[in-house]
């Protein structure tokens, strides 16, 4: 166990993250230009666009996930993507490498494998890349500067393709609204993949899924190279995992739409 840094620790799946792998045993350090959650751990306010203030947080760290990032498909590259997602994504890396951390964690998302080119074809594996929209296209390009990292300069990167994670009861809604059981990804699982990714021995690179237990229909995604390289595997299966008040909320808003209007 060592000191491990956490960007975008406080959004929904920081918090999941750094208070499970706090409860673990770990020392977490927050990071996120949003104020301190209050959530027990160590944390620094600041912008992973800012080389100095992440220098600064990652000075004594082994390890760092990084999540900040602006996380959604509705992006515009030059408005919304290109600061947090490419260049911040870049400066993280360039950081880890100034401080020789010994592994670097990369959120990416299923957006990075998800294009058209990809329906109808079977589980897509972990090397495609495809990415459907803008936001899809920024996680690639974080992959790849993860593989680059780690060619050039040796550092040690496991890249995750998140699937969904519901942050909201609105989300939980959506994901049977439009049938995305099988992207789902469950809190307990999220914390799992992530402290796998932390204590697997160094693969190098890898490019990995992080997805809950499909059901009914079979994955889209190849869930199998990430018990092969970092050994992590689902315990949850839609829609267990998700906090009963999320759940509540999100079958009382179903219930409600599918009322007739008077
Ligand atoms: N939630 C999902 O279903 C999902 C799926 C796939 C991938 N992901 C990825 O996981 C990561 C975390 O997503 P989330 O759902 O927790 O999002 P979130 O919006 O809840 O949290 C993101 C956090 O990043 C911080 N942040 C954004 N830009 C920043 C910057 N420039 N400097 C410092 N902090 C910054 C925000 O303040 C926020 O606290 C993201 O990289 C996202 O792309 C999420």
């Amino acid at each position: 166990m060592g000191r491990v840094l956490i960007t975008g620790a406080a959004g929904s799946i920081g918090r999941c993250v750094a208070t499970g792998l706090h409860q673990e045993g770990w020392a977490v350090r927050g990071f996120d230009r949003a104020s301190d959650p209050e959530l027990g751990w160590d944390y620094v306010q600041g912008d992973i666009t800012d080389a100095a203030a992440l220098a600064a947080a990652m000075a004594d760290c082994d390890a760092v996930i990084h999540l900040a990032a602006y996380p959604h498909c509705d992006g515009v590259m030059l408005d919304n993507l290109l600061q947090p997602n490419i260049i911040g994504v870049w400066t993280v890396l360039e950081t880890a490498r100034a401080q020789q951390l010994k592994r670097v964690v990369l959120a990416s998302s299923v957006n990075a494998a998800n294009g058209k080119q990809t329906r109808g074809r079977g589980a897509v594996s972990n090397d495609l890349d495809a990415p459907g929209n803008e936001y899809g296209l920024t996680k690639v390009f974080a992959e790849h500067a993860g593989r680059f990292a780690h060619h050039q300069h040796g550092l040690s990167v496991i890249a995750i393709r998140i699937g969904w994670f519901p942050r909201d009861a609105g989300e939980v809604a959506k994901i049977v609204k439009h049938g995305c059981e099988n992207a789902y990804l469950s809190y307990d699982d999220c914390l799992r993949c992530f402290a796998c990714a932390l204590r697997c021995d160094d693969p190098g690179f890898a490019l990995v899924y992080a997805l809950s237990k499909p059901d009914p229909k079979p994955s889209r995604w190849d869930a199998e190279p990430a018990e092969r390289l970092i050994g992590f595997v689902a315990q949850d299966r839609w829609p267990s995992g998700i906090p009963a008040d999320l759940v509540a909320a999100a079958e009382a808003e179903i219930q409600a739409e599918a009322k007739p209007k008077p």
